[in-house]
């Protein structure tokens, strides 16, 4: 199978999903998870977005994630983006499952996303006291750690930490989006779950699944075809095989 089938498939389907990871937005400087650059100071990302790290250090989270705003604060959404937001309107059903919180698919004008991990721009209340989500898009965060404007307690990030579960509704959203035709998983180590196993739902359903990573992972061997390159790239290469018919 090649990169031209592959082309040919994307040009001919109606229903086209696409997973997005941390790899998607690399381009854009911001660092990933896993891999290269992947660790702030000496923690893992398994070591800090936790709650049971939180209840321990809530500073030390907090300074992370304020790291992380900055960095993405910075950011510009790149080609990758652009290409999938473009995507978002070329296919009769098209959706974008994504585990990035810096809403960078968003920034780039992407329909019909489902954020399956939050967003690193909504902050909750820590305590639970009823207060419901709220946006907070300040760089750098003060006081560090931030309040609830409603209880005065302990704010934290409004991500889904490991451990959480992930909100019903997304989780529903993303298993329609695994009935369709083509099934994309762009930048992403496959490590994490639910958001592993969607590409497998996916292929069982009948959809072609190809996955965009200049890195060998879990997935490459359960997919119809692996694309070793940056997301920014192979997308963009695809993009040009469908607009030139
Ligand atoms: P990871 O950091 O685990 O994986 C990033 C992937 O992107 C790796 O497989 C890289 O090879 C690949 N990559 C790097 N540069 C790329 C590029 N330019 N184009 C395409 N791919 C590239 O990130 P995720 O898989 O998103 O969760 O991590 C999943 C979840 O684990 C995250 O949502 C986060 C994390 O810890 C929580 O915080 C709960």
């Amino acid at each position: 199978m090649s990169f031209a089938a592959a082309a040919d498939r994307l040009r001919s389907a109606r229903r086209v999903t696409v997973l997005t990871g941390a790899g998607v937005s690399a381009a854009s400087g911001i660092p990933t998870f896993r891999g290269a650059g992947g660790l702030w100071r000496q923690f893992r990302a398994e070591d800090l977005a936790t709650a049971s790290a939180f209840a321990r250090d809530p500073r030390l989270v907090w300074e992370w994630y304020d790291w992380r705003r900055a960095a993405v604060a910075r950011a510009e959404p790149n080609r990758a983006h652009h290409v999938l937001a473009g995507w978002s309107r070329r296919f009769e059903a098209f959706h974008l499952v994504t585990q990035n919180v810096d809403g960078l698919h968003e920034r780039a004008g992407t329909e019909h996303v489902t954020r399956l991990h939050g967003s690193i721009w909504t902050l909750r209340c820590w305590q639970e006291c009823g207060a419901p989500p709220w946006a907070d898009e300040r760089v750098p965060l003060e006081p560090l750690p931030p309040r609830c404007p409603a209880c005065g307690g302990l704010a934290r990030p409004g991500v889904v930490w490991f451990g959480e579960a992930l909100a019903a509704s997304d989780l529903v959203a993303a298993d329609r989006a695994c009935s369709c035709d083509v099934f994309i998983v762009a930048g992403t180590s496959a490590v994490v779950y639910p958001a592993a196993g969607f590409a497998e739902t996916a292929r069982s359903r009948g959809a072609f699944v190809a996955e965009i990573n200049p890195e060998r992972t879990a997935m490459s061997d359960l997919v119809d075809l692996s694309l070793r390159g940056n997301a920014e790239i192979v997308l963009d290469a695809l993009e040009l095989r469908l607009t030139e018919g």
